[in-house]
């Protein structure tokens, strides 16, 4: 059921355990045993967010195995973060691109905390925003630094990239920070992008078309200084790529970080 190379697999370093799905399990072919416990919460939920929770909850112990620890549940936190086993540290995303669900996405990343301290992923459609929601999400600077950057691949949803990224530094802080963060708490500072052409499998630095391939790295800034928490930096990096119909992006902060404190 897991992908073999997924875009989480070549978005991730190898020290970060990974599984991905473009299909989810049948209930009756589940083989997660904990998976009763782990649904408790969620016998009223519609049947799909049934399957998107044990399809990536089957990703997020495939992950865990890799990383070698222990099998045991892997529940929820009264703010819907999975609660990890001791030493570990993970992200979870999902998402389906149209109301049938006809593409799904399922990804988990694992890790040890004596090599990352924080981790955050998130998957979205390559699609643009629900008008009129990206004021809230992009700030004025993102915007214009994205124009000037991404203008190879004009068919690129920015303001979906830049949510992505914002989700993946929420999640990736939530373990610790524990707090809640608004979008224009924070600005997403691109280095430059790649651009590759699928169907040629090359670099490319000049426009060919919209649909290109897109991947880079970026900083994530806490511009709210109020939001700063005394243990965490205020920036993290992060790292996104953008193939076929979807955006992947992941935050982390590897453990010899930590100790630096707010910068
Ligand atoms: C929690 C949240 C980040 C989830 O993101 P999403 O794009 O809606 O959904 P995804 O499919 O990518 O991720 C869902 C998974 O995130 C995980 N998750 C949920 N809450 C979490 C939290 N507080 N911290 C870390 N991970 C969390 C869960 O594993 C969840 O899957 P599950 O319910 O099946 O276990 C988002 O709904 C949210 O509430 N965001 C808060 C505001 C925010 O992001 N601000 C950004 C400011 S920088």
């Amino acid at each position: 059921m897991f992908m073999e190379s997924g875009p989480l697999r070549q978005l991730l370093p190898h020290a970060i355990h990974v599984a991905e799905a473009v299909k989810d399990v049948e209930p009756k072919e589940n083989m997660n045993p904990f998976a009763a416990i782990e649904s408790a919460g969620l016998q009223q939920a519609a049947e799909q967010r049934r399957l998107e929770f044990l399809t990536t909850r089957c990703c997020a112990h495939a992950a865990l195995e890799a990383t070698g620890v222990p099998p045991e549940p892997l529940l929820r936190g009264s703010h819907g973060q999975p609660l990890w086993s001791s030493g570990v540290i993970g992200s979870l995303t999902h998402f389906a691109t149209n109301e049938d669900h006809a593409s799904v996405y399922r990804g988990a990343a694992v890790t040890t905390l004596d090599e990352f301290a924080l981790l955050g992923i998130d998957a979205e459609p390559r699609s643009p925003l629900p008008k009129g929601t990206s004021e809230a999400i992009v700030t004025d600077a993102e915007q214009r630094a994205a124009a000037g950057l991404f203008h190879p691949a004009p068919g690129l949803p920015v303001s979906r990239l830049v949510f992505s990224i914002k989700e993946s530094f929420y999640k990736a802080r939530f373990p610790v920070a524990a707090s809640w963060l608004d979008f224009l708490d924070v600005q997403v500072d691109f280095d430059r992008p790649e651009f590759c052409d699928p169907a040629s499998d090359s670099a490319q630095s000049e426009p060919i078309s919209a649909e290109l391939d897109v991947s880079g790295t970026c900083s994530i800034r806490m511009i709210n200084r109020t939001r700063r928490h005394r243990s965490l930096p205020d920036t993290l990096e992060g790292r996104y790529l953008v193939s076929g119909h979807r955006i992947l992006t992941a935050v982390i902060l590897e453990a010899r970080e930590l100790t630096r404190g707010p910068d």
